[in-house]
């Protein structure tokens, strides 16, 4: 029994993670996303990590370190790792006051410009979109503004994440109930199947996004991303540094059409990270646009 306990001991003595261990895979991790895991959140990587090493087979945080530069299947590990340090929290109808002022301001005018240059053409991006929630709402709104005349639009929802994981649940489109938490009664009757109390996100709103794994910390993924006219990344940027900051927004800012749209989250703001836009105050929030 004694030596049972102090092996328990010992393993677990194994897999703490040292400062120097800490640091080394914090400038890795901020190397590969540009999310910056601050000290207190030490704990928080040991304790979620503690399981790939024991897949892994590895003996310290060190050698999972090495694995993660060298190993053959480093690629599929650093998706892994992704998954520990970002968060993936969302819902459908997020922040409701915001996307009132999505719809009434923002689409509004989109779409009284495209019928003006005699176009029928929208691009939004939404950046960080975890499970799909965000994207699948943004359509969901779009059908709800534009009724039957939808589909003699042209339409696409660029919907990109680190993550490999929530992308796949996203393609799936099948959500509990807590995910539609605020959502409208109504909302959830016209747009989901009810299956077995799992609710299906309907085709004809599945087929506006299109989803893709983007690393924002990566230039050359950004570029690559169509132009769009309103750009949504939500509580994504919280998790970066200001360096890292300022390239993202940048990025978004290169994309954005003139006259484009950007939507951060509600507790993120621009403040010391870009001046290029110009902030338009609705009562709810914020809104930043490209001047054209
Ligand atoms: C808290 S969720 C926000 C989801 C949604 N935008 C919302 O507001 O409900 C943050 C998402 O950003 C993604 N993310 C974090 N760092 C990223 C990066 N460097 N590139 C792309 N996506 C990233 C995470 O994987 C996560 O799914």
């Amino acid at each position: 029994m004694a030596s049972l306990f102090s092996k328990t001991i010992t393993l677990q003595k194994e897999l703490k993670i040292s400062d120097e261990e800490f640091t080394q895979l914090r400038d890795f991790i901020y190397e590969q996303s540009g999310i910056y895991v601050a000290d207190n959140r030490k704990y928080l990587l040991e304790n979620r990590l503690a399981n790939r090493l024991k897949a892994l087979n590895l003996k310290s945080y060190g050698e999972y370190f090495y694995f993660l530069r060298y190993d053959p299947g480093r690629k599929q590990e650093m998706n892994r790792l992704f998954e520990v340090v970002t968060t993936n929290e969302t819902s459908f109808y997020r922040n409701p006051p915001q996307l009132d002022v999505f719809r009434d301001k923002v689409l509004s005018e989109v779409i009284r410009e495209q019928r003006d240059k005699g176009r029928k053409s929208l691009r939004i991006w939404s950046a960080g979109c975890s499970t799909g929630e965000e994207p699948y709402t943004l359509a969901i709104i779009l059908h709800e503004v534009l009724g039957p005349e939808i589909k003699t639009w042209d339409i696409k929802i660029a919907a990109n994440d680190i993550s490999e994981a929530v992308l796949a649940s996203a393609r799936r489109g099948v959500y509990s109930e807590y995910a539609l938490r605020t959502t409208p009664k109504e909302i959830i009757a016209r747009y989901f199947t009810n299956e077995d109390g799992r609710y299906k996100i309907n085709p004809e709103v599945k087929q506006l996004v299109t989803y893709g794994q983007i690393n924002l910390s990566d230039r050359a993924q950004l570029k690559r991303v169509e132009r769009s006219q309103v750009v949504f990344c939500r509580n994504v940027i919280i998790y970066f540094d200001d360096d890292m900051k300022r390239k993202v927004i940048g990025a978004f800012y290169d994309n954005l059409t003139p006259g484009g749209f950007l939507l951060i989250g509600h507790s993120e703001s621009l403040h010391n990270i870009s001046r290029a836009f110009k902030p338009v105050h609705h009562p709810g929030a914020i809104v930043y646009r490209k001047e054209s």
